[in-house]
């Protein structure tokens, strides 16, 4: 979860990584390797890479050395990122780190040219339209695949269920749509635009449903998930803070003795380039 502003924790990131790893579509990766190039230079772009979680999950999943340019805003969490290559790639393949320190909205076309695979994690919902427009155009005209996991979708089950949490639900998607200084966030409409950005320039978009599910094994993950969750709905909606008091004892009682269970329903899409389509 990322509040605008705000700068995401490298302890948030150590705690959602298994959970992380545990939600992405394999097949995705299936079709991906299919379309990893057998030779040359296999050069990943990973594009708010924070401390590189996407390449310890991806590069011992792909064949063949790999070099990974790591793209983050955050000079701290890309420190993290470029310390330790992933890897080694699944064939004992040698893996290269090089971090990008960037701002993925000024990205042009040119800064992605030679890309073999473009990857993002996590990232989408903090996007406006216009940012997420024009990350399209500059990763469709690198003419490769793109992984793009883990993008919040706006759904979100809590078992056993509560009255409030409804409320809760809704004011958090608002708050992940809020208006700043970019402009309106795009928070779980990312997906559908993501989709229909690539579709239009002529991109096949495999979608894939990747959903965390957190059960007794995940309490830190899920406690921690839930405050946030609350927090950003109450920063959205004050009133909230007033009515929850209890509401929160009880879900955090129920996250720490395992007798809650949260789902956060994301989706991961694999887009292929107009020249790399399945024929037919
Ligand atoms: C939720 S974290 C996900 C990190 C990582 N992909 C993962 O899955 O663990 C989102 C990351 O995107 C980075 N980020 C967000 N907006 C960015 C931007 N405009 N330019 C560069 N990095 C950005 C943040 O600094 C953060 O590291």
């Amino acid at each position: 979860m990322t509040v605008e502003g705000t700068r995401v924790s490298r302890r948030w990131l150590a705690l959602r990584e298994p959970a992380d790893a545990a939600a992405r579509a394999p097949d995705l990766v299936e079709t991906l390797r299919a379309h990893h190039p057998e030779t040359g230079p296999r050069v990943i772009h990973d594009l708010g890479c924070g401390t590189g979680a996407m390449g310890r999950w991806l590069a011992p999943l792909l064949p063949g050395p790999q070099h990974w340019a790591v793209h983050d805003r955050d000079a701290e969490l890309l420190d993290v990122a470029a310390a330790e290559p992933p890897g080694p790639a699944a064939d004992g393949a040698a893996v290269t780190v090089e971090a990008k320190h960037s701002d993925l909205t000024r990205l042009r076309p040119g800064d992605l040219a030679g890309a073999t695979i473009i990857t993002a994690s996590a990232l989408l919902d903090v996007l406006t339209g216009d940012e997420l427009a024009g990350l399209i155009t500059v990763c469709a005209g690198a003419g490769c695949p793109v992984l793009l996991t883990l993008s919040v979708v706006g759904r979100v089950d809590l078992a056993p269920a509560d009255p409030l949490d409804s409320r809760v639900a809704a004011a958090f998607d608002a708050h992940q749509r809020r208006t700043t200084e970019r402009g309106r966030l795009l928070g779980p409409d990312a997906v559908a635009f993501a989709v229909g950005g690539f579709g239009r320039l002529g991109a096949e978009v495999l979608v894939r449903p990747s959903p965390w599910r957190l059960g007794a094994s995940d309490a830190g993950l899920a406690a921690e998930w839930f405050t946030g969750w609350l927090g950003a709905a109450c920063e959205q909606q004050p009133e909230l803070a007033a009515e929850t008091g209890a509401y929160a004892r009880r879900r955090l009682a129920g996250t720490a003795s395992g007798q809650l269970a949260v789902t956060v329903d994301h989706a991961d899409l694999l887009i292929l380039p107009r020249a790399q389509r399945a024929p037919g």
